[in-house]
């Protein structure tokens, strides 16, 4: 059998004793989609990734991998499914190279074959040189690729990455989206969590956020950006007197939430703000101020994560860092 879904679960519930970790969770992931699964600790996310390999056994509802029953056709989810787990599985005091050939041999595939894939997905991700060194002795990043390599031997059509980046430098998160992107372009599925915003925006064409066990919401990242409020900063050649009158009913009705002054700018905050800044420009010019320059910070997903799940992330600190655009306004020449 097989299916549109990459993976499709009906009111999914797993208690762990008292703990509650999914609560009815519906989600349906498209073959070929590029898949973010965003949520505070505890949110569910590894637990909902378990369930569907069959580490974790459901307590309720549905779950389907490519149409197969995730309990009953174990065996066709499992030979479709590659996983980087969150938490190093890995035989440590064997070289890695071996390692992967082992887990190719679990595919059913001659020994030959184990090693051509062995080599190849030790290329893919870069530490094809360190291919004798024992798990052990790789560095951390390494490590991260190595789990990345495991995933990838069994040639896997659901790639899934349960925080594939955490920990590690810029330049490797990098170098890894480079090659989740490429596996993604040639057709694999991919199911990634994280709790770097910025990775969700610039990688998935479409992202769930859970908070306690329950999906909050599911969209593109730009839909749900587009839910968050921007702010923009109008630079006036003169500090205003009082608060300018420049918010007509139209504008009202179509996004503007406040308006207030600091020193010489007059800070909006609206849902469009690049829709509403040239009117508001005109306004200001009718009312007797000149704007000097004008600012836009877009809302941004983090945001809106935030807004939607009541509440800090806590692996946000070294998040990198978003940039706000920068617009001159066509009024503002002198
Ligand atoms: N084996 C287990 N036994 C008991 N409780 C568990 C077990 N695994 C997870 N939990 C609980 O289930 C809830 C969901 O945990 P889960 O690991 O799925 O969250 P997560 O979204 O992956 O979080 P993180 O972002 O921290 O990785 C938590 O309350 C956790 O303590
Ligand atoms: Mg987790």
């Amino acid at each position: 059998m097989s299916s549109q879904f990459a993976i499709s679960t009906r009111d999914l519930e797993k208690d762990y004793g008292e703990v509650k970790a999914l609560r009815g969770l519906s989600l349906d992931i498209g073959a070929g989609q590029f898949f973010g699964l965003l949520g505070p600790n505890g949110a569910g996310k590894t637990t909902f990734i378990n369930v569907l390999i069959g580490l974790v056994k459901k307590t309720g509802g549905d779950a389907r991998v490519f149409g197969f029953d995730v309990e009953d056709e174990y065996r066709d989810v499992r030979s479709r499914v590659g996983v980087a787990p969150q938490e190093f599985n890995v035989d440590r005091f064997f070289p890695v190279r071996e390692v992967l050939m082992h887990n190719a041999g679990y595919h059913g595939v001659t020994k030959e074959e184990a090693a051509e894939r062995a080599d190849e997905a030790l290329r893919t991700v870069g530490i094809y040189e360190k291919r004798d060194t024992k798990f052990t002795y790789l560095s951390g990043g390494m490590k991260r690729r190595f789990v990345l390599a495991r995933a990838l031997v069994s040639e896997p059509d659901l790639l899934i990455l349960d925080e594939p980046t955490a920990g590690v430098d810029v330049e490797l998160r990098r170098a890894l989206w480079r090659i989740i992107t490429d596996l993604n372009d040639d057709g694999t599925t991919i199911l990634l969590t994280t709790h770097y915003i910025e990775e969700a925006e610039q990688l998935c064409d479409e992202v769930a956020i859970m908070d306690s066990g329950r999906k909050i919401a599911v969209a593109s990242p730009a839909e749900l950006t587009q839910r968050g409020t921007d702010t923009l900063r109008i630079q006036l050649s003169e500090t205003p007197r009082e608060v300018p009158d420049i918010v007509g009913t139209e504008l009202e009705a179509g996004s503007i939430e406040a308006v207030t002054t600091e020193g010489r700018e007059v800070v909006v905050t609206a849902k469009r703000a690049n829709a509403v800044a040239p009117e508001l420009v005109r306004r200001l010019d009718r009312a007797g101020y000149r704007a000097t320059s004008i600012d836009i910070e877009p809302a941004s997903l983090e945001e809106v994560f935030v807004d939607l799940t009541g509440g800090e992330d806590e692996s946000e600190d070294d998040a990198p860092e978003s940039e706000s655009k920068r617009l001159e306004s066509p009024e503002a020449t002198t």
